[in-house]
């Protein structure tokens, strides 16, 4: 192959047989660890065996491991094979519109067949239940991206599959729900009348919007319950932040081909695992001493990181799942219901909390309106249409290349395209109806839900 260019290059490839082979666990290299998960049940710290009823071994020793690199599994990789490596292109369309000096490039992950990034810990979680003879799996989604990933992997691996989904994204993306059956899994609004969890808040508010956390403990629930049956989460914990780190490593040996290197790494910011993905791989240069940031972007409806506080916190809202430090808006807060469903959890990666507290990646919040103004202009320059939890990251990057152009330097900008937005057209519908509102997060919320936080120091 001829030597690629950066100043003609517009899409960077990678061959296949440059697929990782093994994901990187960014604990090994952390100056602080994050915290150890604690039980709901004795309010310790939470015993392996108690977690095992509703994960399987192998994604427990993942999630605890202090291990550098971990194999891919053969099958895992051959499905990785189907779409991955993952093209990254150089926003040459958007840097003209936008004037800047800077180099912008995106990752792109929604070019699978469910859409976004989050077929890069399904298939790897289905592969590792399976092995250990589980049934079926249950979840929860919110945007529907999720469930897609999760119902293509179950099929795949011959396991069954249900999805409780958050009922305002339920409501608003009905074709989200038809591609999750389409794979065969069982799909219902959360909260339901089907676990305990969901007719508790239902009783408390039976007109509930829902949201990712009530999901989680209507899923938790449903897994605990049955033996067959274990619990997949989408996002959050370490193992599903450790399954995306492909990204990220494919992004590097994409520029090393061009000889970049990027000033700033960004992505949008729900549970934590696409920022995750593409931030840990150029994190590890800057534990050795490299000079690059890395910018977590999150809606002003839900701000975790920049208005929550770091403590524990459950992971659900009816606090079944394990209680995780992670800064938190409370597992009671109900996000306003933005179109970026993805991005309503009210805590973060614990791995990702750990980092922004030690100031080692900063965090940013946006509103609506002004995402979907950046991803209208990112479509039309670069015909794609963002997810809107994407666009998160486009907005993002578009504000950096902006101060570039302010300040006259040359900076490399590199972002995630975490996912189409081709089932979003409704929220695109409304962007354009004009009718679109913006959510401030309500201060005097933090402190009423502070005070629900479980007592531990
Ligand atoms: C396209 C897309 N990007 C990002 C996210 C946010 O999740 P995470 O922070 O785990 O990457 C979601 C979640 O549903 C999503 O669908």
């Amino acid at each position: 192959m001829s030597k690629l260019r950066k100043d003609e290059v517009v899409r960077i490839p990678l061959e296949e047989c440059e697929i990782p082979k093994q994901w990187y666990n960014i604990i090994a290299d952390m100056p602080n660890k994050p915290g150890p998960y604690y039980s709901p049940m004795t309010g310790k710290i939470a015993e392996p065996e108690e977690m095992m009823a509703i994960f399987p071994k192998e994604l427990l020793m993942q999630e605890m491991t202090l291990d550098r690199w971990i194999d891919i599994p053969g099958e895992v990789r051959t499905m990785y094979r189907q779409w991955r490596p993952s093209p990254l292109y150089r926003a040459r369309s958007l840097e003209k519109v936008l004037g800047t000096p800077a180099r912008i490039y995106y990752k792109y992950e929604g070019t699978n067949a469910t859409g976004s990034h989050k077929l890069n810990t399904s298939l790897a979680q289905a592969f590792y239940n399976r092995k250990e003879g589980i049934k079926r799996l249950a979840t929860e989604t919110g945007a529907g991206q999720w469930g897609s990933a999760l119902s293509l992997a179950c099929n795949h691996f011959g396991l069954e599959c249900t999805v409780y989904m958050v009922r305002v994204s339920y409501q608003q993306k009905p074709y989200r729900r038809s591609f999750i059956q389409t794979f065969g899994a069982e799909i219902f609004p959360s909260p339901s009348t089907r676990t305990m969890a969901g007719k508790k808040i239902l009783e408390r508010d039976p007109g509930s919007t829902g949201s990712l956390g009530i999901a989680i403990s209507e899923a938790v629930e449903d897994a605990a319950t049955h033996d067959d049956t274990n619990y997949s989460l989408g996002s959050v914990l370490n193992h599903v932040c450790l399954h995306q780190t492909v990204i990220g490593q494919e992004c590097k040996k994409q520029l090393e081909k061009i000889d970049e290197y990027p000033d700033v790494v960004i992505a949008c910011c729900g549970g934590g695992s696409n920022f995750a993905g593409i931030a840990f791989p150029f994190l590890r240069d800057k534990f050795s001493g490299k000079n690059v940031r890395a910018v977590a972007v999150e809606p002003t409806a839900c701000p975790t990181l920049t208005k929550g506080r770091f403590a524990y916190d459950y992971g659900d809202a009816v606090q079944m799942g394990p209680i995780a430090k992670m800064y938190t808006l409370g597992h009671d807060f109900v996000p306003a219901g933005i179109h970026a469903g993805g991005l309503r959890y009210h805590g973060d990666s614990p791995i990702v909390s750990q980092l922004y507290h030690d100031g080692l990646i900063e965090a940013v919040a946006y509103a609506q309106k002004p995402v979907f103004d950046a991803a209208v202009t990112f479509a039309r320059a670069e015909g794609i249409i963002p997810a809107p939890e994407s666009s998160h990251a486009v907005k993002g990057a578009v504000d950096e290349a902006l101060k570039a152009k302010e300040a006259g330097d040359e900076r490399v900008i590199l972002f995630n395209l975490s996912g189409h937005g081709y089932f979003d057209m409704a929220a695109y519908d409304y962007y354009f109806s004009g009718d679109m509102v913006d959510y401030e997060y309500p201060e005097k919320i933090l402190e009423e839900s502070m005070k629900n936080l479980p007592d531990i120091k």
